[in-house]
């Protein structure tokens, strides 16, 4: 039987925000949403969150997560008085207890899977998350004697200069057998720098402790301030895109790519420098994006090139060449083969296949059929200052440069709009509308004087 208990008491004074630390967001998502997460692969009896500082704004946040408990640690005397705090709910509970920092959002299940495996192999006391660290300044430092047994944690502030020099580091994530813990709660002392409860001195009241480490120390990354917050946010990009190069996926200046967790892509896809991908969005396979696009909450078909454009919560089927510079957003499905180019921008529109808008277009709320071509500088002017009215296209017809379509108004199909022309009335299949004045030359202009 497991338990889990995740500290997220504290302000973060380090964060210099009025938002609590474990709010804060990383790729997407908060921290303490994350180290929830990290307990995915574990059936667990019972989430507690301990909160405190802003703790309202916290239940809401988590609000969404059923199974949730909270209990308040009204003041913060430190990470051993948090633990405290769930004395009362775990009365009589009789299994092991994780105990996890908020603060800690890189954990993989795995590892906490391993850690409470090895845990209850060898029947310890507690087992600790350990990891050594090419720079362990700030972290609490864990002494061991052979086999891995723990004697003593101390924190870096407490340290004596060669105490320092120990580079194997406390996570902030344990696993307990809670009767023995609760045990030894009560015997904590203040006796440290910062006069605070330590979680880690129970270490001092239990035998045995074993420390476990983690294979990947990046995993045990703590949140304390803003560029720790970046340089977990760089760790979490870095895996993301190890996984997709991994799984068939050139990228090219990965550095300047981004791509969040929720996004999908296949076998040979490229994606080129300063592409973003975010949200649910899909790339299939043969695609090439970028440089410089931004693809949020899309589906993009297979053999489709974004050459500097943004594509926002819509369909692109296969073959398309979009961009330079296209903006498609908010419901736009394009169908197969099209060319949308230079400077347009298409909004909740529905393109067949084989259509081109190649330049300086603006198509909002419209129907196009396929093979439809959109002249240079075409308009739809769906908006009459109060409602948005729709525009129809039919296929295979062509408008000219610099027409404005008057919304609500239907053009059939085959029809061609000579260039210039303002359209108010619907228009016949097979028809060429011309609505224009007149071009008028007058001669001899310029006389001599
Ligand atoms: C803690 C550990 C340290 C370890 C490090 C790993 C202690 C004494 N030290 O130090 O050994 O290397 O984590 O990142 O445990 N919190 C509360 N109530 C409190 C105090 C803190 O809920 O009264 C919460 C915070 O919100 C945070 C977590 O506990 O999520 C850790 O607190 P923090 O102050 O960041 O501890 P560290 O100094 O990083
Ligand atoms: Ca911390």
């Amino acid at each position: 039987m497991v338990a889990v208990a995740i500290l997220a008491a504290g302000r973060g004074t380090r964060m210099k925000s009025d938002l609590p630390k474990v709010l804060h967001s990383l790729g997407g998502r908060s921290l303490v949403e994350r180290v929830l997460n990290s307990c995915s692969l574990l059936d667990l009896e019972r989430q507690i969150v301990i909160i405190g500082y802003r703790g309202e704004q916290i239940k809401q946040a988590l609000n969404h997560r059923n199974r949730v408990e909270f209990v308040e640690q009204t003041e913060q005397l430190g990470t051993g008085h948090a633990v405290q705090q769930v004395m009362p709910l775990l009365q009589g509970y009789e299994g092991d207890l994780l105990v996890l920092n908020g603060d800690a959002p890189l954990l993989r299940p795995e590892t906490l899977q391993q850690l409470v495996e090895t845990h209850q192999i060898h029947q310890n006391a507690a087992t600790i998350l350990t990891a050594n660290l090419p720079n362990p300044q700030g972290y609490g430092r864990v002494f061991c004697n052979g086999d891995n047994l723990v004697s003593h944690i101390i924190e870096d502030r407490d340290c004596t200069m060669a105490q320092k020099q120990n580079r194997r580091v406390n996570a902030g994530i344990y696993c307990f057998n809670w009767q023995k813990l609760a045990a030894a709660l009560p015997q904590l002392s203040t006796n440290n720098d910062q006069q605070e409860y330590y979680l880690t001195e129970v270490v001092d009241y239990l035998s045995p402790v074993m420390a476990f480490d983690a294979e990947d120390y990046s995993e045990i990354n703590g949140i304390n301030d803003r560029r720790q917050l970046s340089a977990a946010y760089d760790v979490l990009q870095a895996r993301i895109k190890d996984d997709w190069m991994k799984a068939g996926v050139t990228m090219i200046d990965s550095d300047s790519i981004t791509i969040d967790e929720s996004v999908q892509l296949e076998p040979d896809v490229i994606l080129e420098p300063q592409t973003h991908l975010r949200g649910k969005t899909t790339v299939a396979t043969g695609s090439r994006i970028g440089p410089g696009s931004l693809i949020e909450n899309s589906q993009i078909g297979a053999n489709v090139t974004v050459l500097y454009s943004v594509v926002s919560d819509s369909e692109v089927a296969a073959n398309n060449r979009i961009g330079p510079y296209s903006h498609l957003r908010d419901g736009v499905k394009l169908g197969e083969s099209c060319r949308v180019g230079n400077f347009v921008e298409i909004k909740k529109t529905t393109v067949g296949s084989n259509a081109n808008v190649a330049h300086l277009s603006y198509l909002g709320d419209a129907i196009l059929g396929d093979r439809v071509n959109v002249g240079a500088g075409t308009i739809t002017a769906n908006y009459d200052g109060k409602k948005k009215h729709l525009t129809k296209i039919g296929k295979d017809t062509k408008t000219g440069s610099n027409s404005v379509l008057v919304a609500p108004v239907t053009l059939g199909e085959n029809v061609t709009v000579a260039a210039g022309t303002v359209v108010t009335k619907d228009v016949e299949d097979n028809a060429l509308v011309i609505a224009r004045s007149r071009q008028k030359e007058i001669p001899d202009w310029h006389t001599e004087d």
